[in-house]
């Protein structure tokens, strides 16, 4: 059965984690949407792993792993990425598959990114400055160069001369550094040369793999709250990160879906800039004097808050999601009370789905079914029936709220402090 994995909230929902977890059960890991604006952390026996375009079942040395035609790649930091884990001894040749239809993020997109994000002021978006929003725009407008680009030396010179000279034109005007053409031909051409071997068409790929009956996980990047049409827009990422998502990122067929994962956070976190009802300074503080939510691609401190039982429902909705994952529960050990979002006020009327409009959103005021912190750790333990009685009804209750079923706990970042429910 093949399980699509996704975000049910603003991203950093402990996927990576969870993928690890997962990837036991399954022959091959697909990440097909977003790019190196992730950050999934896995920690394997003591050692701390941070994946951004690689998926996570690469460091399981059977697994194969495969980057889909949805996602945006930047060549330069995905050679990195394979040469870190090699130095690491993890091995990737055979097992790594790469879409030569896959876009590829040009070092110009970083400098759009990043300049408007200092031109915008008071509207800033916070994005990770990975270049990933002006990339999915040239593929939308179908300007964008392809994986399958970076083998043909004439293709690309040409195209990245000509986008070049566009780029650096606004470049000067908005007093926003310009890149030369001849050095990213140079440095793109050799990426692709070090890439090819790698380079494959993933859709048919992934659909052989089903059809002879492999396992695939797919690896959701950010959350259903980023996606770029369900998620709290324009305060989202540039892909679809939902689970229809990841077949169009992937080329799955729907039909071969099996299950849908939700990875949820047991509070809520965003890095970034938008509208967070349930926002807590307070739980925020209390997370980072542990030295937890800190962003793993960008190290910006996250905020932090409750969780948020309309924008899950609203999460299990579109994903579809079968079952949840639920990962942190041991971030609320220390707190006398729990509160939980269940609906909000706007304007005197009782709403239970967000609104569209982000003024809106912005305006809603939370209502809280508040809980009994447990105040006990749980970082050792590994059943549910071991789990202190308040921690058992806050996972009920969870479920109750959001309509869906709790199927795997995460009590600690470790392989091991993880146990079905
Ligand atoms: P992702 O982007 O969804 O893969 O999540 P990130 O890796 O960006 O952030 C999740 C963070 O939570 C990472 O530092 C994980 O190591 C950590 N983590 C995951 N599950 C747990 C858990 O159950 N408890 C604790 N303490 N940390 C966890
Ligand atoms: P993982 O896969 C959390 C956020 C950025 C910003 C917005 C747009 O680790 O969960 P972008 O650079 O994509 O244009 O930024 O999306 N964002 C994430 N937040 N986790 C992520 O990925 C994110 N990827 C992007 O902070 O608010
Ligand atoms: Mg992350």
């Amino acid at each position: 059965m093949n399980t699509l994995l996704v975000g049910a909230q603003w991203g950093d929902e402990g996927k990576g984690k969870i993928v690890d977890v997962l990837t036991e059960q399954h022959h091959a890991v697909f990440r097909s949407q977003g790019g190196n604006n992730a950050g999934h952390t896995v920690h394997i026996g003591g050692k701390k792993y941070v994946l951004h375009l690689m998926p996570s079942g690469i460091l399981r040395p059977r697994c194969q792993c495969l980057i889909g035609h949805g996602t945006v790649i930047d060549p330069l930091a995905l050679v990195e990425e394979i040469k870190g884990l090699h130095a690491q001894g993890i091995k990737t040749r055979g097992r790594l598959f790469i879409s030569d239809r896959a876009h590829v993020v040009m070092p110009y997109h970083r400098v759009l990114d990043q300049g408007r994000e200092a031109a915008a002021k008071g509207k800033k978006i916070g994005t990770t400055g990975r270049g990933i929003g002006p990339a999915y725009n040239d593929k939308a407008s179908r300007i964008g160069l392809r994986v399958g680009d970076l083998l043909s030396a004439d293709k690309l010179t040409g195209s990245v001369r000509d986008r070049v000279k566009e780029i650096n034109a606004l470049a000067r005007q908005h007093g926003w550094p310009t890149v030369s053409a001849a050095q990213i031909t140079k440095d793109y051409l050799a990426a692709g040369k070090f890439l090819a071997p790698y380079v494959t068409d993933t859709a048919l790929k992934v659909n052989e793999l089903a059809a002879r009956g492999r396992k695939i996980l797919f690896e959701g990047a950010q959350g259903t709250l980023l996606d770029i049409d369900c998620g709290t827009y324009p305060y989202v990422t540039s892909s679809n990160t939902t689970s229809a998502g990841l077949c169009t990122g992937s080329g799955l067929a729907p039909n071969r879906v099996g299950k849908i994962v939700g990875a949820l956070k047991a509070y809520t976190s965003r890095v970034g800039e938008g509208p967070f009802p349930t926002e807590s300074p307070d739980l925020a503080d209390l997370l980072h004097a542990l030295g937890r939510e800190f962003g793993a691609t960008t190290g910006r401190a996250r905020r932090c808050g409750w969780l948020d039982g309309v924008l899950i429902k609203y999460a299990v909705t579109v994903n579809g999601i079968d079952e949840f994952a639920i990962t942190n529960l041991d971030g609320l050990d220390t707190l006398p009370v729990i509160n939980i979002a269940v609906a909000y006020q706007l304007d005197g009327k009782t709403l239970t789905a967000p609104p569209a409009a982000i003024e809106d959103l912005y305006r809603c005021q939370p209502v809280y079914q508040s809980f009994k912190g447990w105040q006990a750790d749980t970082t050792a333990v590994r059943s549910f029936a071991k789990l202190p009685r308040r921690a058992q009804a806050y996972l009920r209750a969870v479920e109750k709220i959001t309509g869906a079923k709790i199927n795997l706990i995460s009590v600690g970042p470790g392989r091991e402090q993880t146990f079905g429910s």
